[in-house]
């Protein structure tokens, strides 16, 4: 059954959806995605075998939740889409700052998975952020008629997920799981577009050089074990020249951002989609 992401995510790959889809090798055993965040990609494909790993335990609990006991959690959406309809703004933040007064320990995994998706869809631009407490800090989002409960689509993602493993941690942590001729699909917080020799500094999440780096080495070690890699990334000149030096095939990309930050279209952007494999197999390792 057709499907799609369930949760709107800064990032989301469906603009690039076409780009990657082309390139995907010919025939692979497990699919594995360390940086799922609203999945575009396994939704799209519905892999039979799948690993899913965010460093999000929240979405991976609720990725759980989808999965397992989805039923519950329309019922949960429902109320708040009842609820909402009524407070709007008053109910949005009484639900958003439930963290903020201890309340979240009071909710069950149910709860604070419904609680996620509501605030997902109605807060400002379906942005995840929280501050260094942990608290969700996005504002409300004036939309008319946020779509809170798309039940069709959540009972579709359920059944995609039906047979995937999910875990909670860092991106590394695909090193243990996937075997010879399994695929990985990376798609990590951008490298900043300005970055030319290194870049320091403010990154999303603190995906800072070092953190690339390591990304890399784990894409080099991944190809020496005989496992397909395929990773989107800004078209910095940074990334460009990492990837090139290790061998790997960059080919820029365009995709059209749906919406920036003032709701207004924008052109296309370039990103680059590297790989260690063509046509042929894999080029090295
Ligand atoms: C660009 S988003 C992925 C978007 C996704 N492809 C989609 O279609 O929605 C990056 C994700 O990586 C996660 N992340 C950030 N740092 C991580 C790390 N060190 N290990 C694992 N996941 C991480 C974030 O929580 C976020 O969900």
């Amino acid at each position: 059954m057709e499907c799609r992401p369930f949760l709107k995510w800064v990032g989301g790959k469906r603009q690039l959806l076409p780009e990657l889809k082309r390139r995907l090798p010919k025939r692979f055993e497990r699919y594995h995605e360390p940086f799922v965040g609203g999945g575009a990609l396994f939704f799209d494909q519905r892999p039979h075998l799948a690993s899913l790993y965010d460093n999000n335990p929240d979405l991976i609990e609720l990725y759980g939740v989808v999965r397992d006991r989805v039923e519950e959690l329309i019922a949960a959406l429902y109320r708040h889409k009842i609820a909402h309809q009524e407070g709007r703004e008053a109910y949005f933040y009484q639900i958003r700052d439930l963290d903020r007064g201890g309340g979240l320990a009071a909710l069950d995994a149910i709860e604070r998975a419904a609680r996620f998706v509501y605030l997902n869809r109605t807060c400002f631009n379906g942005v995840y952020r929280v501050n260094r407490e942990g608290f969700f800090n996005v504002p409300y989002g004036r939309y008319k008629n946020p779509l809170i409960c798309d039940e069709p689509n959540l009972r579709a993602c359920s059944e995609a997920l039906k047979h995937a493993t999910l875990s909670h941690g860092d991106f590394e942590q695909v090193l243990d799981g996937a075997q010879p001729g399994d695929f990985v699909y990376f798609d990590p917080p951008y490298v900043p577009l300005s970055a030319t020799a290194n870049f320091t500094g403010y990154t999303a999440g603190g995906f800072d050089e070092s953190m690339q780096l390591r990304l890399r080495d784990v894409c080099d070690r991944l190809g020496q074990k005989g496992v397909f890699v395929m990773l989107s990334n800004s078209s910095a000149k940074w990334v460009i020249e990492t990837y090139r030096a290790g061998g790997y095939k960059v080919e820029k990309v365009k995709a059209t951002r749906a919406i920036n930050a003032h709701g207004h279209k924008r052109g296309a952007i370039n990103e680059v989609i590297v790989r260690n494999y063509t046509r042929n197999g894999l080029l090295h390792g």
